[in-house]
């Protein structure tokens, strides 16, 4: 278990006792505390603390003075939250200016310390997954620009040109391109045109930086596409915080995209489930055969140790495994006598209609298969593709044994459901013929150990 490691400077040995008792709180913390800030830096450097925590006015070196070094000497720094009395926007502004991550004010609560120590080792966190690519032609514009970054603990990775930065960025997909407008070969331009043309690549922020200010290639830039634009010479302090901007708000953007596909596919789902559900009602005495059948197909699949999102996959197709039945006319579907051969090609037709709607739902790709193959036969002779032995994919042959015990296993319109015995003797004897033998197996594996789903 990584222990968090606390440094902290502070002279007042009873505000020592105050922060330590605060940060008890954080379990697993060790806090190492000294109170001169002489050796600040030096302790820094010998514990490597995940976050130095110093007071501004100390013996010795200050708090100011403390930051300052280790942003110097340190790589990567660890963050630092001053705390002072001194609490006038100055003084803050100095603290952050020397490159402190937080401020506290004292007196300060417990709620305070904690929720400030949060804040700042949950966006170092991040800023460590955060990868920024510097293209430059210049070297020393590289460099400055790279060590300011890395100081600010995101990883860097650096680029001399447009070409070398796209192949940079198609390897590696960084969070955030940091580009010069002017460069020989491939420029600013020709990179943004590049990466908004590429699927892959267009939704990175891109921040172009260049010694002209001139409205016109500006509102060109942001026009192609450029996230925003730094005009040199910029301050150190300004990229940073730019990029900090930038990256927040593309991270929260993405969380709510999340956000909206996964509600969008819930209702989806809800909507052709209640599908499916409507469907089960018009075609067959139990309103539930296509929820059953997702029981036991997910039964088996598991049994077999199916991953979580093959599970997931196989049990929806067994809720959808009929839905093509939506093309097929009352006259038919619900016809009580034996079928003519036109009407059994129109039933036949079923699997491909289903795969046709499911076709149209990105979330629902992984259970066409499954609801394509479910009337595929063992032995060959089923369809739609008359395919056969392991040429059906697995869960559309999980699919066809839970279908078939519950279709000889529940009660129909023209009779009532089998004895269990005879209905498992049919299964039985499909094995090899209409039923894969493996999943047939391991089907009365979950019969004899009392584990097969019930009818619902
Ligand atoms: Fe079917």
């Amino acid at each position: 278990m990584s222990v968090l490691t606390v440094l902290l400077i502070e002279d007042s040995p009873a505000q020592q006792r105050l922060v330590k008792s605060y940060l008890q709180e954080l379990e697993g913390a060790e806090v190492h505390a000294i109170s001169h800030g002489d050796g600040g830096p030096e302790a820094a450097k010998e514990i490597q603390p995940d976050l130095i925590i110093s007071d501004i006015n100390l013996p010795g070196l200050n708090g100011l003075e403390i930051c300052r070094r280790i942003k110097d000497e340190m790589d990567p720094p660890p963050p630092i939250i001053l705390i002072s009395t001194l609490n006038e926007d100055e003084d803050v502004q100095r603290g952050f200016e020397a490159g402190a991550a937080a401020y506290l004010g004292k007196p300060f609560t417990q709620r305070d310390l904690l929720r400030t120590v949060n804040d700042v080792l949950q966006k170092n966190m991040l800023r460590r997954q955060q990868h920024i690519l510097v293209v430059d032609d210049s070297a020393g514009i590289r460099k400055a620009v790279t060590a300011e970054l890395r100081d600010a603990g995101f990883r860097v990775s650096e680029a001399t040109d447009g070409t070398e930065a796209l192949t940079e960025a198609s390897r590696s997909h960084p969070d955030l391109v940091l580009s010069d407008l002017n460069m020989p070969g491939a420029d600013g331009f020709e990179l943004c045109r590049s990466m908004k043309a590429d699927p892959e690549l267009s939704s990175i922020p891109l921040v172009v930086m260049s010694a002209s200010s001139d409205r016109g290639t500006m509102r060109r830039l942001v026009h192609m596409g450029a996230a925003a634009f730094l005009v040199k010479p910029f301050s150190q302090d300004q990229a940073v915080l730019l990029i900090e901007k930038l990256l927040d708000d593309h991270v929260l953007l993405m969380l709510k995209d999340r956000e909206q596909a996964e509600t969008e596919r819930r209702m989806m789902l809800d909507t052709i489930t209640s599908l499916a559900k409507a469907l089960d009602a018009r075609d067959t005495y139990t309103s539930s055969h296509s929820e059953n059948v997702a029981r036991v197909a997910a039964a088996i699949a598991e049994e077999m140790g199916f991953e979580e999102d093959d599970l997931e996959a196989i049990s929806l197709a067994g809720k959808l495994h009929d839905i093509g039945k939506i093309g097929i006319p009352d006259a038919v579907l619900l016809k009580p006598g034996r079928l003519t051969d036109e009407e059994f090609e129109l039933i036949r037709r079923h699997p491909r209609i289903g795969h046709e709607i499911l076709s149209h739902v990105p979330s629902l790709q992984d259970a066409i298969p499954a609801v394509l193959h479910h009337h595929e036969k063992y032995a060959g002779g089923g369809y739609p593709d008359g395919i056969a032995g392991t040429e059906i994919p697995l869960p559309a042959r999980i699919l066809a044994v839970a279908d078939v015990w519950h279709a000889v296993y529940s009660d129909r319109p023209y009779r009532p459901a089998m004895p269990r015995e005879k209905a498992l003797g049919i299964i039985r004897e499909e094995r090899e013929q209409g039923l894969c033998p493996q999943c047939v197996e391991i089907f009365f594996t979950l019969v004899d150990s009392g584990r097969l789903p019930t009818n619902i």
